[in-house]
């Protein structure tokens, strides 16, 4: 039995992750989804709690996927649970450089662990969760790249921004 994990931010999680995702569901036995807790590199937009519950709601159609938050070095993670596959999505060529490095890292770090790089669909080759989070703090068009759960936390969180910048006004 091989189980995979899929980390990352998912801050939020767009179709384009959910495309990698289903492609990993048919490859392995069991896959887990790993949200970040705390990413030095990186402020998250929504919190760890927020950012699990929407991809959990978007689990419903797969019967091997499961998804937990995740703390600490992710090789170690992915020991503790008996993951010996680390799935990440490669879009454009700009990805590469740094997943590379990121592969490299893990490998010297635990060398019975595997990178293993999914495309999704080239429609969602464009796709990241800091360009809709733009496209949402500038306007409200629907880019019908993120699921209906996000979008809604998308437009709810735009809404509380605007009340607060009223109040302070
Ligand atoms: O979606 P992201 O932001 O590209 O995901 C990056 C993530 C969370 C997978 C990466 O930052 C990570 O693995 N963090 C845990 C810390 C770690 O193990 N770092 C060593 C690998 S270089």
């Amino acid at each position: 039995m091989i189980k995979a994990l899929y980390p990352g931010t998912f801050d939020p999680v767009t179709y384009g992750h959910l495309d990698v995702l289903s492609r990993a569901s048919r490859l392995f036995d069991q896959v887990t989804v790993a949200v970040s807790e705390s990413n030095s590199s990186k402020n998250t937009t929504f919190g760890s709690d927020t950012r699990v519950t929407l991809v959990r709601d978007n689990l419903n159609k797969f019967v091997n996927v499961s998804v937990e938050p995740f703390n600490g070095l992710l090789v170690e993670y992915a020991k503790k649970i008996g993951a010996t596959v680390l799935i990440r999505g490669l879009r454009a060529v700009s990805d590469f450089e740094y997943e590379f490095q990121m592969a490299q890292m893990n490998r010297h770090l635990d060398n019975e662990i595997e990178t293993i790089f999914l495309m999704p669909n080239e429609k969602y080759f464009y796709t990241s969760s800091q360009l809709i989070k733009q496209v949402h703090l500038y306007g409200d068009r629907e880019t019908n790249l993120v699921p209906p759960n996000v979008l809604a936390a998308l437009r709810e969180l735009n809404k509380t921004n605007e009340d607060m910048g009223r109040d302070s006004e």
